[in-house]
């Protein structure tokens, strides 16, 4: 571990992506302090972010915050989808600002966004490809990316934005909402199941979040896994791993109904898209293929 860089302050660290980080960076040596709205030992609010500045010597500045946007107990209401685009948009903005103050900059600033950026269509996304401002979602992605840009004048923090796919564990995300319907033997692709899911398994975005803080990277990376899925081989690999079948399907007007259609898009349409940049830096991934990370998923305990 590089002594520089061993102290993190991690927003949203208490939700799932953070969890795993905040053990894999910890088992490495380095000192976590998260950014939480609960107070709690080694944890900061956003106020004391705001009056206080980073705290003394911190070295790499992480945010993984955002209200959970498949909270399926929530309506799609304009209150609800203004609280998921304040809760990424201004926490970014708010370390931003902080590491643009500090008297000591941090080395490095993580911030996380979403392939939600790209168009669903035919194309094969790479970091080069053109964003466009097509719904809510893509919106939300071009503001929360500004949000994490350092003033001009601020050359002494290298800044990277992660696009992560949907992230696989065991323990959060969708995973954790779709084990026991496959688990039933009840689980199967969503509408003709040919969309891309573009997906990364949680121990690879936090080795790429380490990889991010430890190497001389810069800029928009895609943090997704290199071998894309398809909705349908997504679930046929996650039924295979429990040895169940995926012969149920979900018709679209399900999802649509249940979640409203502009949040279901991100289930029932999908995009191609392509790590090029991490792969170009060297990253190499423990979990390439989909058939072996869902094996892994369902050989790991809740
Ligand atoms: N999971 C995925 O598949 C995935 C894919 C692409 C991008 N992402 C992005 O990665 C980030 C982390 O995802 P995750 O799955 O770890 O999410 P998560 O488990 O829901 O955790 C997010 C954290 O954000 C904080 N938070 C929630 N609502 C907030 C609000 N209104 N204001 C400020 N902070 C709030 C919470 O921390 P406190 O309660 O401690 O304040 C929570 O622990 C999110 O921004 C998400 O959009 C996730």
């Amino acid at each position: 571990m590089s002594k520089e860089l061993g102290n993190v302050l991690l927003g949203g660290g208490s939700g799932f992506i953070g969890k795993h980080l905040t053990s894999l960076l910890t088992s490495k040596g380095y000192n976590v302090t998260i950014i939480s709205r609960m107070p709690g030992a080694s944890r900061i609010s956003w106020t004391d972010l705001q009056t206080k500045g980073l705290p003394e010597s911190t070295t790499a500045v992480i945010n993984l915050a955002g209200q959970n946007v498949m909270d399926f107990t929530q309506r799609w209401t304009t209150g609800f989808k203004q609280n998921v685009f304040n809760s990424r948009v201004k926490t970014t903005a708010s370390l931003a600002e902080a590491i643009a103050k500090a008297p000591k900059r941090p080395k490095v600033f993580v911030a996380i966004s979403g392939v939600g950026a790209y168009k669903p269509n035919d194309k094969e996304y790479t970091e080069s490809s053109i964003l466009e401002n097509f719904d809510f979602f893509s919106k939300l992605c071009i503001e929360w990316e500004k949000a994490a840009c350092l003033p001009k004048e601020v050359t002494d923090c290298r800044q990277v934005i992660i696009r992560s796919g949907v992230v696989l564990g065991r323990d959060g995300g969708m995973i954790k909402q779709l084990y026991l319907p496959f688990f039933l033997g009840l689980g199967g692709p969503v509408g003709s199941g040919m969309q891309y899911m573009p997906w990364i398994h949680i121990d690879d975005l936090t080795r790429l979040i380490l990889f991010s803080i430890e190497n001389n990277v810069e800029g928009v990376y895609n943090g997704v896994a290199p071998t894309p899925a398809t909705n349908k081989e997504f679930s046929n690999a996650f039924a295979g791993a429990l040895s169940r079948p995926a012969i149920f399907p979900v018709p679209k007007f399900v999802f649509n109904a249940l979640l409203s259609e502009e949040r279901a898009n991100m289930i029932t349409k999908g995009q191609k898209v392509l790590p090029q940049r991490y792969q170009e830096a060297g990253f190499t991934y423990n979990f390439p293929n989909i058939t072996v990370a869902c094996q892994d998923l369902v050989q790991k305990k809740a």
